[in-house]
């Protein structure tokens, strides 16, 4: 395709849905029951109003910040979501070459398609990675994982999800199983390949579902087995400290309370994504902004002790603008990133980055803000969400 005359988000997510399999589509598209937090995460955006100022020099834009002490070049990171060789080729290390083009942070999901050392095995000096831990029941496979992550320079920070102990119900995914049926349901980490597998584009292709797997309700509950649904704050954050060094960040808060707890475990956790993981897990739990204002009505201090990133329905700058007034550090795009690379590979995600950063510019600029510090409580109206 055109890349150029792809304009946003959802012109890429219409020619990725027709260039991947129906599979493919259907993995990354579903959401739980009746996809409600799923429209909402974006939804809700549109509830919050922008209060631009006018009267300010906007010729200069700065949309540098820092996530963890990492220097980023956009306040945009890609979220861990797994598989994205369904999508292309080019996979996880597609992804990365993107984000290495737009100084852009990559989180690595636990069940991707390709190993954590083929991924950044091209990154730069400057990139920076998390890696995603879905706790085994099994512990020795991930204390194994770990163990390589550490081995890992790029990667700076373990990314603990939380909002998925058991798989939401997707329909889209269960629905489709039949079409496609030499397409992957196995992770490059569950096929445990091992830090000395060279790149191949086939093993994704190559794992069919052992134990049930595919036929027992889609790419999403395949990729589940083996996750161990009996994580706490007493027991999995002492295991864990055992295991890394590296600083931890909780995927998954939906709640102030959350957020709150996971502040009390400073330094060892320094950031919390508010998530209701793109609407896959609990259908009509939270979208990240009223948990952002939650947090700033019941515990404001929490931004003060770790760092609040967002994701879920991030579809324009204004989004973007919007979650940092209100807070947020960072933010995260899932499905837009795996629709890039359908759309048109590595390539393809460096086109929505690209489109993120330019209407992120725009919306900085319009609002009178010239460098991300800047933006606050003083840009946004959320009366209508308040309401709610
Ligand atoms: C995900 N997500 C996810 N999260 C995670 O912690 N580990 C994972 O392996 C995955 N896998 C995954 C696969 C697919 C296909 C999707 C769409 C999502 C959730 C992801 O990190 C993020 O929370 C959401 O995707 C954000 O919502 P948007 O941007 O997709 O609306």
């Amino acid at each position: 395709p055109d890349l150029e005359s792809l304009l946003n988000l959802d012109d890429i997510e219409e020619v990725a849905t027709k260039q991947i399999s129906h599979k493919a589509w259907a993995y990354y598209y579903s959401a739980s029951d009746d996809l409600h937090s799923k429209q909402l995460n974006n939804t809700a955006y549109r509830q919050i109003l922008l209060r631009p100022r006018v009267f300010v020099d906007c010729t200069n834009c700065d949309t540098s910040t820092t996530l963890l002490g990492n220097k980023v070049n956009i306040p945009i990171y890609v979220s861990p979501a797994a598989m994205a060789r369904l999508a292309h080729p080019d996979g996880e290390w597609g992804i990365a070459q993107a984000c290495a083009q737009f100084g852009a942070m990559q989180l690595i999901s636990n069940n991707a398609s390709m190993t954590p050392e083929q991924i950044v095995k091209d990154a730069g000096p400057e990139q920076s990675f998390g890696w995603q831990l879905y706790v085994q029941t099994d512990r020795k496979k991930s204390e194994a994982m770990l163990a390589r992550i550490a081995k890992l320079p790029q990667i700076k920070f373990i990314c603990l999800t939380l909002d998925a102990p058991v798989p939401g119900k997707r329909e889209h995914d269960e629905k489709s199983k039949n079409v496609g049926s030499n397409l992957p349901v196995r992770s490059a980490v569950q096929d445990g390949s091992s830090a000395s597998t060279s790149p191949n584009p086939k093993a994704a292709t190559a794992g069919q579902a052992k134990e049930g797997g595919e036929s027992s309700g889609g790419v999403g509950k395949a990729l589940f087995m083996g996750t161990a649904p009996d994580l706490t704050w007493k027991t999995t954050l002492p295991w864990l400290a055992k295991h890394t060094k590296l600083p931890i960040v909780l995927k998954g808060l939906q709640t102030h309370e959350d957020a709150y707890l996971a502040s009390l475990h400073a330094p060892q956790v320094q950031g919390i994504i508010l998530s209701n993981h793109g609407g896959r897990a609990m259908d009509t739990a939270p979208p990240a902004v009223h948990t952002l204002l939650e947090i700033r009505k019941y515990c404001p201090e929490v931004f003060d002790k770790i760092e609040v990133w967002v994701d879920g329905g991030i579809k324009r700058g204004t989004d973007v603008v919007k979650a940092l007034a209100l807070g947020a550090k960072g933010v995260g795009v899932g499905r837009a990133a795996l629709f890039g690379l359908g759309a048109s590979g590595k390539e393809g995600v460096a086109r929505v980055l690209e489109i993120l950063k330019a209407e992120t510019e725009t919306a900085m600029r319009l609002l009178g803000v010239e460098k991300i510090e800047q933006l606050g409580l003083q840009h946004v109206n959320t009366r209508a969400l308040e309401r709610d």
